[in-house]
């Protein structure tokens, strides 16, 4: 193919990618965004795919549809809650074929040995495989295959520094002797533990900053990788998806009060003495019914809805829709307070709200809507326990000491569904459910909910 015509297909691609992104940051233009941004793809791999001979189309084709094929039944079977696994197990494969494109180029031995892909090639095995096995940990912890809390690694900063600088050492041996494939090996060997050791001691609410931060490794690892085989579309994709994890990496670490530096080492926030949930709750909670609730909610002019990780786990956002048009009916303000982290992955409320065609504009992000939990007669909690702890503010000791949280206590009367007074993903007891206005309306978050909405229209 004419070599003008291939820059040319590259520059459309990129600009479709940058396109695509800019629709996503946008609820109305997201499926655009999405459509815009396989275009550009479809038009990349097309024209990689005519451009090189690389191997043969056979391979080529086979490896597409077995791909398709294991990529179609997972996002099938998928459930919303798990998307955040998904995420995680993605970046790891971004990580690993970028990783598997760099080996190649060592394996290759009548390949020449340039200076640029040598480097190129040994931070994508670097980047690559910290991606692949930190991916994989993460995907461990949050299907709860390996335990969800901190991890202890024995020396871990030790480890960490050790790991990386070794990792350079061996980088430095493999550009200085291209053809000793088990250099190679070695780099892949540390940067596999490296991984591991990364992400095994981050637990608990740090995680979606992890995966976040994953995402971004694996974005420099296609770039990285881009360059071995100079194709342009790669390294523009590949940095772009760097990029912006990066960004949401620094978005998320503001949202939970972590430092990036702290996530970027592996360092745990400092442990202080743990808060126990005897203590907290003792005698101090009351459990109410959907028959009380409702009778509250008949009388109030504002209710703020908090959704949480529950709400998804629940599947109870057509519950939600139906229990604020029977409130909005009746005249009273309905809104919906979003925290940044709630639920499990980024943007995870609005996607389950969205579903059940919540509008847009009753979703208030977390820093515009706390001012008026002060004015809300009722706030309802439904599935959220972290992002609404006050331990946040008060405790200094609380491991999620810092972390903005929605100002639920503010608001006259706090109504908390959920099944019990288990903890949330952090793990903590939450002194919100044992304050003099708190109310608990145990159950399921949907049977709950569509309880109070019968009774409360039942009262209309
Ligand atoms: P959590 O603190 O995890 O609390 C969820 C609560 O939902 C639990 O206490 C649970 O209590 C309740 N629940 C579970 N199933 C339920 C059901 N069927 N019906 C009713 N309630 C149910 O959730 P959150 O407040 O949304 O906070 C999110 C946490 O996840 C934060 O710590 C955050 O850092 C972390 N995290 C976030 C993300 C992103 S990016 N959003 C990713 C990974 C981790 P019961 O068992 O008593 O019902």
């Amino acid at each position: 193919m004419n070599e003008t015509i291939i820059y040319l297909s590259y520059l459309v691609a990129a600009s479709l990618f940058i396109l695509g992104i800019k629709g996503l940051t946008k609820p109305k233009t997201a499926v655009r965004g999405n459509q815009l941004s396989a275009l550009g793809m479809f038009i990349a791999v097309v024209v990689t795919l005519t451009d090189q001979g690389i191997i043969s189309f056979q391979w080529i084709i086979a490896g597409v549809l077995l791909g398709s094929v294991i990529g179609a039944v997972f996002a099938k079977k998928i459930q919303m809650t798990a998307m955040p696994q998904m995420v995680a197990m993605l970046n790891g494969f971004g990580g690993g074929a970028s990783l598997f494109v760099a080996l190649a180029l060592f394996m290759d031995t009548n390949s020449e040995a340039a200076l640029i892909p040598l480097i190129a090639g040994s931070i994508t095995m670097l980047i690559g495989a910290v991606t692949l096995s930190g991916s994989l940990v993460a995907f461990a912890k949050l299907q709860e295959l390996i335990s969800g809390q901190p991890i202890k690694v024995p020396a871990n900063k030790f480890l960490n520094g050790a790991l990386f600088i070794g990792s350079l050492v061996l980088i430095g041996l493999i550009v200085a002797n291209p053809y000793q494939l088990e250099l190679a090996y070695y780099l892949i060997a540390a940067a596999l533990v490296l991984g591991l050791v990364l992400v095994l001691p981050i637990g608990g609410a740090d995680m979606p900053v992890v995966i976040a931060l994953l995402n971004s490794y694996s974005g420099i690892a296609a770039a990285t990788a881009g360059f071995i085989s100079g194709n342009t579309v790669l390294i523009v994709s590949g940095s772009l998806v760097g990029a912006s994890g990066i960004i949401l990496t620094s978005i998320m670490c503001k949202a939970m009060n972590r430092s990036l530096t702290n996530v970027l080492f592996g360092v745990m926030a400092d442990v202080g003495e743990k808060v126990d949930a005897d203590e907290v709750y003792a005698g101090k909670i009351k459990a109410s019914t959907a028959d009380e609730v409702a009778m509250l909610l008949e009388t109030a002019q504002k209710v703020i809805i908090v959704p949480g990780y529950g709400l998804a786990m629940a599947q109870a956002q057509h519950a939600v829709r139906e229990l604020a048009n029977t409130l909005q009916q009746r005249g009273t303000q309905v809104k919906y307070a979003i925290h940044p982290v709630a639920g499990r992955m980024p943007g995870h409320m609005n996607v389950l709200l969205a579903e059940a065609e919540v509008p847009y504009e009753q979703l208030v992000e977390m820093d515009i809507i706390n001012p008026e939990f002060e004015q809300t007669c009722v706030a309802i909690v439904i599935g959220a326990n972290d992002v609404t702890n006050p331990l946040a503010r008060e405790d200094k000791g609380s491991p999620i000491y810092g972390m903005p949280i929605l100002n639920v206590d503010k608001a006259k009367t706090v109504v908390v569904v959920k099944r019990s007074l288990s903890p949330g993903f952090a793990g903590l007891p939450n002194p919100l459910f044992a304050k003099d206005h708190s109310l608990m309306l145990f159950g399921d978050g949907k049977q709950a909910i569509v309880d109070l909405a019968a009774n409360l229209k039942e009262a209309s």
